[in-house]
């Protein structure tokens, strides 16, 4: 049995998976997860615990840009190894008292998932015993409309996310089914997007010969095409 717990927490869903189902109570009541997020875009996260600095940090700058993530149709789920009495006790605390740069009054609308038991945390592969056995590790799961994971990021307890980064790949994620490319390093809407590498030896000609007029060859295999902003704006967000 306790081989079992052990092993459970190792299990790690990777990219392309369908995401692990689950029903939780939350600050904002309870959910069928993903479920009841089906048609949109959600970011599953956790922290490791209420009540701490780097998370508290961390939940106000994504409270503040929850309507920005709403725009590009993506919901957001925390979730944290702590009661429901906690989160609560911990959201009205941040709404109350803490001011932290330029921000306050800031109120968490989206749901924060209680997972004392870890049943949660460990489908997910956020409990991972070298860095912490009982707190979870700061996970980013990005989950498509359908419910299957596509991005998946972890970070350790010390270190605060960037959360123009995780807006960014939210973003590039759409973009990428969207205009069927993909897109290049630092890439932000308006840059160059990468198109497919030539699948054949007449295609690679082709291209090298300039045949496809709106792409730039770097070689046979490296082309990129403009994709102007706009578009891309226009095609993502609900209101640009
Ligand atoms: C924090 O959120 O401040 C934190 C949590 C666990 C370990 C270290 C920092």
């Amino acid at each position: 049995m306790e081989q079992i717990q052990e092993q459970q927490a190792f299990i790690m869903p990777r990219i392309g998976d369908p995401a692990p189902e689950f029903k939780a109570v939350t600050t904002q009541g309870e959910i069928n997860f993903p479920a009841d997020f089906k048609g949109s875009w959600v970011i599953l996260f956790s922290h490791p615990a209420d009540f701490t600095p780097v998370c508290t940090s961390e939940f106000m700058t994504f409270a503040t840009m929850e309507e920005k993530f709403a725009n590009a149709n993506c919901k957001l789920v925390g979730l944290s190894i702590d009661g429901l009495y906690s989160h609560i006790a911990w959201l009205r605390t941040i709404k109350e008292k803490i001011e932290y740069k330029g921000m306050k009054n800031v109120e968490v609308n989206f749901p924060l998932i209680e997972d004392i038991k870890m049943d949660v945390a460990k489908k997910y592969g956020m409990i991972q015993p070298n860095e912490d056995s009982t707190k979870a590790v700061r996970a980013v799961f990005f989950i498509a409309p359908k419910g299957f994971i596509r991005t998946i990021i972890y970070y350790p307890l010390s270190l605060g996310r960037n959360f123009e980064e995780l807006y960014r790949v939210v973003i590039a994620l759409q973009a990428a089914d969207e205009f069927k490319i993909a897109t290049p390093a630092d890439w932000q809407p308006g840059d160059d997007v990468i198109i497919s590498p030539a699948g054949s030896c007449g295609t690679a000609k082709n291209r090298m010969e300039g045949k496809e007029k709106d792409l730039d060859c770097k070689d046979w295999f490296f082309c990129t095409k403009k994709l102007d902003k706009d578009t891309v704006l226009k095609k993502i967000l609900k209101k640009v």
